[in-house]
């Protein structure tokens, strides 16, 4: 078989990309290097560099590589950009992936792994999120999330294309430092960027249903997430059929002060928290059941919070270094 991997310069694409290298898979990675970094890619991985939703760059590349299976990952991820700019993101994760599966089942691609998100859940009022709570995403990204879905199960039932559907919980960390995330848009990176300025991490809320009154978040480490993706390539490989959808999680809540706490010890970099007005659209709790990855993918995350914390911030060193 030889994977497309789509969005594999980017943050999670190429670790990604490195998991699978790593494993013998054989895969050629598209990127149009608007938010990744070519330096990213094992040596020797083959980049084409342009649009994942440019149906004649498509038709070539899958035929050149004889590509059999997608793990798609380009799209836009910024939860304020979607609310500022719906039509940018409906076009980009959508339209595009519309035309990456049209140019999928006329190149014969039977097997395809498409990056989703918690974010499809919304704001549920649940213990412990399984595949089964309903669907009810609060800002445009979520919803392009969702619609992604949709159509990824469509398309897969219209061309017999098996399919499956990763939803990813709070991501963080990095299997090397060069690997980090260099964007400063979830709490660790938030924090990181905080306490390298002298200034107090802030806590939005603190008023929460929760046991500290601070939002509860499920954290993954990357490193685990890429092998979640080996995980669902191998099963699809092996003939598995149809639609699979699994939250990928840890099955574990942490909350901000806890997070902010757990920063603190492993980085040695002490400020008390800042407690400001809560956020629209925070949920207070979204903590997934790791279940049925567990039973379908074999899958379980292995690495904890100081592991992510810990490699995260070699990642930020090293990048605010450089
Ligand atoms: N980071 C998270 O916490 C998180 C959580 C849930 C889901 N996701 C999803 O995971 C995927 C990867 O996220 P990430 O954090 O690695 O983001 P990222 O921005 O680092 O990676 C996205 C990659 O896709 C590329 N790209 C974007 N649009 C493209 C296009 N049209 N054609 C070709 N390349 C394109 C970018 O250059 C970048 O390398 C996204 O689909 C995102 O929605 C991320």
């Amino acid at each position: 078989m030889t994977w497309l991997i789509t969005g594999g310069a980017g943050y999670i694409g190429a670790h990604v990309t490195r998991a699978m290298t790593a494993a013998g898979e054989r895969v050629v990675v598209l990127d149009d290097l608007s938010a990744g970094h070519a330096a990213r890619l094992p040596e020797g991985v083959p980049l084409e560099r342009g649009s994942a939703s440019d149906p004649e760059l498509l038709e070539r590349l899958l035929g050149e590589h004889e590509v059999t299976g997608i793990v798609h990952l380009a799209a836009r991820k910024q939860v304020a950009e979607s609310v500022a700019r719906p039509t940018y993101y409906y076009r980009e994760n959508v339209g595009g992936l519309g035309t990456l599966l049209d140019a999928a089942a006329k190149a014969g691609v039977g097997r395809f792994v498409f990056s989703s998100s918690a974010a499809v859940y919304g704001d549920p009022d649940t213990e412990l999120i399984t595949e089964d709570t309903p669907c009810a995403p609060v800002n445009p990204y979520g919803e392009t999330k969702l619609a992604g879905e949709w159509l990824v199960r469509a398309a897969g039932q219209a061309h017999g294309m098996a399919t499956t559907c990763l939803r990813y919980f709070n991501v963080a960390g990095a299997a090397a430092p060069e690997l980090a995330d260099t964007g400063v848009f979830n709490i660790v990176p938030m924090v990181f960027d905080r306490l390298s300025r002298d200034e107090a991490p802030r806590i939005f809320g603190d008023d929460y249903p929760t046991p500290d009154g601070t939002c509860v978040r499920d954290y993954i480490h990357v490193a685990d997430l890429a092998e979640a993706h080996l995980a669902a390539a191998r099963r699809l490989a092996d003939g598995a059929r149809g639609d699979l959808t699994v939250n990928i999680g840890r099955g574990t809540g942490v909350s901000v002060r806890e997070m902010i706490t757990t920063i603190g010890e492993v980085t040695g970099e002490y400020r008390a928290a800042l407690v400001e007005p809560r956020r629209p659209g925070d949920a207070p709790r979204a903590v997934a059941s790791a279940d049925l990855a567990a039973e379908e993918l074999g899958w379980r995350a292995r690495l904890g919070v100081r592991e992510m914390v810990a490699s995260a911030w070699q990642g930020w060193v090293l990048h605010q270094g450089a």
